[in-house]
């Protein structure tokens, strides 16, 4: 049986996870971190600054972090410091934040990391890194959508996906939408949309003259991360200490 603690065990996504960890088999919570105390499964939730005293007191294999960039730093090193291995799903983190993230991590305990854990969107990045070399006389835009109560902007999909293209394509200028006169140039337009319950989806546009390629990926309902997150969890607690990505989870790292 995988002990794992969940922190933002009330959001959206620590709802969700709590849920397919009870239908699992292999897999129980044994505590939550969020802001204000209460239990989730049955299990003792704890404020914030009590994760020291939880994860002293019930050991966890796995401490899973679904939070927000402010606070997934201390989550991290206190897991790190309790010996714990970490499956991080949080975005919005800036490079400063992963550096501290990824010192606590490194040497001490294994650890994923990653800004989505759909195994839809990890294959979605697959193609778009086979595509981005072939299409670098295209304009390329990148547009988001997600519901109307997530905090940071462009997600943290976005944000890879930019990266694959900028490996794929090289170095490229970002626009965060357009206003007023516009002269295009080989900048990449990124465009985010915030509305309803919309779960989350991504698209990659390449257009040339009279065509246009379009790779998408839409996520209807949230099972579809937590279940690669539970996925993570099964295959991280046997790792060296290190980070990973989704994609070593996957098999997807040539
Ligand atoms: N990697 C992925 O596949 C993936 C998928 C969905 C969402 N996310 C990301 O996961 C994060 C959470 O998403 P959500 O939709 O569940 O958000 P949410 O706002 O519903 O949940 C976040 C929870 O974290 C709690 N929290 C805030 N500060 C905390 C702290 N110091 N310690 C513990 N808990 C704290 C909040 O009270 C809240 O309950 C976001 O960064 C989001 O972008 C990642």
């Amino acid at each position: 049986m995988i002990d794992a603690v969940i922190c933002g065990a009330f959001g959206r996504m620590g709802n969700t996870i709590s849920r397919l960890i009870s239908e699992s088999d292999d897999i129980r919570v044994v505590g939550g971190v969020d802001v204000r105390a209460g239990t989730i499964s049955g299990a003792p939730v704890v404020a914030s600054a009590e994760i020291g005293d939880l994860l002293a007191k019930t050991k966890p294999d796995v401490v899973i972090d679904f939070t927000i960039a402010s606070a997934v730093v201390a989550n991290v090193k206190a897991a790190a410091a309790a010996g714990s291995a970490l499956v991080v799903g949080t975005t919005g983190i800036s490079p400063e934040q992963r550096a501290e993230m990824d010192r606590a991590i490194m040497g001490h305990v294994p650890a994923v990391i990653s800004t989505n854990y759909s195994i839809g969107v990890n294959i979605f990045w697959e193609l778009l890194k086979a595509a981005a070399p072939l299409l670098k006389d295209y304009d390329v835009e990148v547009i988001e959508a997600h519901h109307r109560y997530k905090k940071d902007a462009p997600s943290g999909t976005a944000k890879t996906i930019l990266q694959i293209l900028d490996n794929g394509l090289g170095e490229r200028k970002k626009c965060y939408g357009r206003e007023g006169m516009t002269d295009r140039k080989d900048e990449i337009g990124v465009h985010v949309i915030r509305g309803g319950d919309i779960v989350g989806d991504h698209s990659v546009l390449f257009s040339g003259n009279y065509e246009t390629i379009t790779l998408s990926h839409h996520a209807y309902d949230r099972s579809v991360f937590a279940k690669g997150a539970l996925q993570a969890v099964r295959w991280i607690i046997e790792k060296e200490p290190g980070t990973y990505a989704m994609a070593d989870v996957l098999g997807l790292v040539r």
